[in-house]
């Protein structure tokens, strides 16, 4: 599945202080799909049923240990039997384990969701995803379009309706007026769930609209090789634009006209999915890709269809949209996921000079917690062998002159590197190439002013533009330390990490994180759209007019953290190439709380505190989210069972209840094994040991190395989970990827500590959900219980 992510810091709207700008409202965004209700997460050997597959030698294939797998649980069933395993699989050196990642074939179509992830070890399979169709397939394409199929789109809109419903009652409750409330009441309700206002507005109201455009324009059967009639109603929804949905309801015609399409490129590499592009499709900024699959929708009959669907990769300004529509009139969105929320060796030169950059250092999580200083270009080795400043010529889009002859690397002397691209774009556009960048010349130290006073609020913003160079610096800064970082953990280039150039060491290249700092495309807030590997993920940084002078997002590493967290997490869930696994609902609130998680634990030290996100750059004491992040029940009361509570519709505050729970795991890994005062290892030696000191536990054989303290110890199990965890996850999901990925890392001595600290909030044994919607609702019923051999 191609698609991107686009993850905002937040939903909601943050009040503005001294903003002369107009409120900010959410920037819109769609996401939901079909529930599958038949797909599975097997994350236990016991719970590993099959027909005969017998654990295969140690050293046998992994991938053909995977196919005889396949085989097996796939039994004799044809329809099923046909599956592709996808190029992005990988072996994960540091751990041993395979990844191997599989999408259905149906009659030679791709299954777009029938994905299974399968985790290969020792000739042994250590768990499966499985959420192939298992049903009976149309005879040729399917082209009909059954009244009994539960569409997503429709129920997505009941239930929207239904939450906003939920929320007038609560705000009703707490107004000293009869109901219904007079219009005055009713406008600050509006703002209270603004942004789920807008959603119902310009996705719901549209409903209807499928089937009138059926009835006007009814399309003959052979219509269904053309896209353009589906990717036009997709736009209808899609756009934040009332005035564009008008454009294209009134010229639908002469819009369908200008509309081209480019035929299949027959060069693709094999294995690799094909596309037709689509020109001229009305508020997208490039050529819309697109192609036919199947996905598979439920009925009212408990059964499960496939239907044959176009699938759009869509760049608009502020979305990048992967969406399935079904390819017979009357065209509905099946589902949506929106990006906003992944040669031989030359022998290397020798690293340029360190640079060195006056930021606050890593570790201060924003200014209120120190001051700035001068600090080194501390690069990994082995995260970044040529350091942040050196990028071959040939993978350098910036580079247009010829190259010197026998030179590989180019060094630069401003922000734009192997690993991060950083610019100001007060534009808010998408060009990055040209934009402006603080150049330090041959003497690589990047010290820049940055002391901003209060000014007129007019003249904040010119406040703010004057210390471009500082910003900049810090935002190159901050990306460069976490992408070290997250390697070290193993977001390396086979997994799918973001780099440029990729030392010959596997994965996709051409990808550094475009880092825009005081983006103009908006206030107060972030965000970060993650592609499939190979191609550049984009961080957008915001400034927050929440005070005078303004407060730049920039300068607040735990928003950074925050929003590159999405790439690492959209990255590793279900392999490299398939950015389509955190769209909605529970997975793509975990997407949320593991960067809140990640930023919160970074900036954690020995002496335990509770910790607010992005509290400096909103001005307020409690930040952007309900409740700062606590040991104390009585600050952060967050369990399982509040995701049905009113409000937690949006994946943020889904995200929030996550990040809550993982921090009491992580707290609990610390009270066992003792807090590190660095996250990151020490560099191994050449001959690739690791030096003894107090980072790893003592290394026995060719195991994997074991963090030995509680913090390093919980980052290594919350980023190996996620590559364990299967597309799409829940909670359940993801909790038992990382209880095995410690079996796999300690052979499980953490089994009931572990337990323990997830059912302390309702993620116990016997926690259940029932009636999971297509964004991501049910009735969740909280846990506490632990497996027998923990009590
Ligand atoms: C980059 O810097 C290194 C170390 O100073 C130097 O050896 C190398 O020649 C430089 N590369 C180019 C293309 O100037
Ligand atoms: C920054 O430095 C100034 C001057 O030395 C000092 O007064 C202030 O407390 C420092 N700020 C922080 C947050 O440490
Ligand atoms: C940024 O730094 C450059 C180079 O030192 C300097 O010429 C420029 O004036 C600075 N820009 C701002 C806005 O201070
Ligand atoms: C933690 O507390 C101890 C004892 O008060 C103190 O010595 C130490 O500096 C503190 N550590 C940090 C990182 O604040
Ligand atoms: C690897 O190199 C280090 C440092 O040079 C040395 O102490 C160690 O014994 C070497 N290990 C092996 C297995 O060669």
């Amino acid at each position: 599945m191609r698609c991107l992510l686009i993850a905002s810091l937040l939903a909601g709207i943050v009040g503005s202080v001294s903003g002369h700008r107009a409120p900010v409202t959410a920037r819109k965004s769609l996401g939901f799909g079909p529930v599958h209700a038949h797909a599975v997460y097997r994350s236990n050997p016991y719970q590993i049923v099959t027909n005969g597959f017998v654990p295969q030698s140690p050293d046998a294939d992994p991938f053909e240990v995977a196919r005889l797998f396949i085989n097996d649980i796939l039994g004799p069933n044809q329809v099923q039997a046909s599956y592709r395993i996808r190029p992005d699989s990988y072996t994960d050196p540091s751990t041993g384990v395979t990844h191997v990642y599989v999408r259905q074939l149906v009659q030679g179509i791709e299954v777009a969701d029938g994905n299974m992830n399968i985790n290969v070890k020792d000739g042994k399979i250590l768990s499966y995803g499985n959420s192939f169709f298992a049903g009976t397939p149309p005879s040729l394409i399917a082209l009909t379009d059954s009244p009994t199929l539960r569409y997503p789109h429709r129920e997505y809109c009941e239930d929207l309706t239904a939450e906003l419903e939920k929320q007038y009652t609560v705000f009703a409750s707490t107004q000293n007026e009869q109901t219904p409330l007079g219009s005055h009441k009713m406008s600050e309700f509006d703002a209270s769930v603004g942004h789920l206002t807008h959603m119902h507005y310009s996705n719901c109201q549209f409903d209807g609209l499928a089937d009138e455009m059926a009835l006007e324009r009814p399309q003959a059967v052979g219509d269904v090789g053309d896209m353009r009639p589906a990717l036009l109603q997709f736009m209808v929804a899609a756009t934040p634009k009332s005035e564009m949905v008008n454009d294209i309801l009134g010229k639908y015609n002469e819009h369908l006209e200008k509309m081209t399409i480019s035929g299949i490129n027959h060069f693709t590499p094999e294995g690799e999915q094909t596309y037709f592009f689509v020109d001229n499709v009305p508020d997208t900024v490039n050529p819309v890709k697109a192609n036919i699959a199947y996905m598979q929708i439920p009925s009212e009959h408990g059964s499960v269809e496939l239907v044959t669907v176009w699938k759009f990769e869509v760049e608009m300004e502020d979305n990048w949209y992967e969406a399935a529509v079904s390819a017979i009139a009357p065209h509905r969105i099946v589902s949506v996921v929106d990006w906003a929320s992944d040669a031989p060796i030359p022998v290397p030169d020798t690293p340029k000079e360190p640079a060195s950059y006056n930021v606050f250092a890593w570790g201060i999580n924003d200014p209120s917690e120190g001051n700035r200083t001068v600090e080194k270009e501390n690069f990994d080795g082995l995260a970044s062998p040529m350091g942040w400043h050196s990028l071959p010529f040939a993978n350098d889009p910036s580079f247009k002159s010829v190259k010197p002859n026998n030179a590989f690397y180019r060094n630069t002397s401003t922000t734009f590197g192997n690993n991060v691209f950083a610019q100001e774009n007060w534009e808010g556009q998408n060009a990055y190439l040209n934009n402006y960048r603080p150049d330090a010349g041959s003497s690589a130290v990047y010290d820049f002013k940055y002391n901003p006073q209060a000014s007129d609020s007019d003249e904040a913003m010119d406040v703010a533009q004057s210390y471009i160079n500082a910003t900049v610096t810090q935002l190159f800064y901050t990306s460069n330390m976490i992408h070290d970082l997250y390697y070290r953990y193993g977001f390396t280039e086979l997994a799918g990490n973001f780099q440029q150039y990729n030392f010959g060491r596997g994965g996709r290249e051409g990808d550094a994180v475009i880092a825009n700092a005081q983006d103009g495309s908006g206030f107060n807030n972030a965000n970060f759209m993650t592609p499939p590997d190979g191609t550049n993920g984009r961080m957008r940084m915001y400034l927050w007019n929440t005070a005078n002078p303004y407060r730049d997002g920039d300068f607040e590493a735990g928003i950074v953290i925050h929003e590159y967290s999405h790439g690492l997490s959209t990255r590793l869930t279900g392999g490299p190439l398939n950015s389509g696994c955190l769209g909605w609902g529970e997975s793509g609130g975990m997407g949320e709380g593991w960067g809140d998680f990640l930023a919160t634990t970074i900036r954690s030290t020995e002496n335990y505190s509770d910790y607010a996100m992005g509290a400096w750059a909103a001005n307020r004491a409690k930040g952007i989210r309900n409740y700062p992040y606590s040991l104390d029940e009585t600050v952060n009361p967050s369990t399982y069972q509040t995701l049905d509570k009113p409000g937690y519709w949006g994946v943020h505050a889904i995200g929030e209840v996550w990040a809550q729970i993982l921090w009491l795991v992580s707290q609990a890994l610390i009270e066992k094994h003792g807090f590190s005062q660095t996250l990151y290892p020490p560099m191994p030696f050449e001959n690739g040991t690791v030096p003894a000191n107090d980072f790893y536990r003592p290394v026995v054989g060719k195991k994997p190395l074991v963090p030995k303290h509680g913090n390093t110890l919980s980052v290594q199990l919350v980023i190996s989970g996620m590559k364990l965890q299967p597309c799409q996850p829940s909670f359940f999901d993801a909790r038992d990827a990382i209880i095995l990925a410690d079996e796999e890392l300690t052979g499980g001595e953490n089994f009931c500590t572990l337990w323990k600290a997830f059912s302390l909030r309702g993620l116990g044994t016997d926690a259940s959900v029932q009636g999971r919607t297509p964004w991501g609702g049910g009735i969740r019923i909280n846990g506490f219980a632990t497996p027998a051999t923990c009590t």
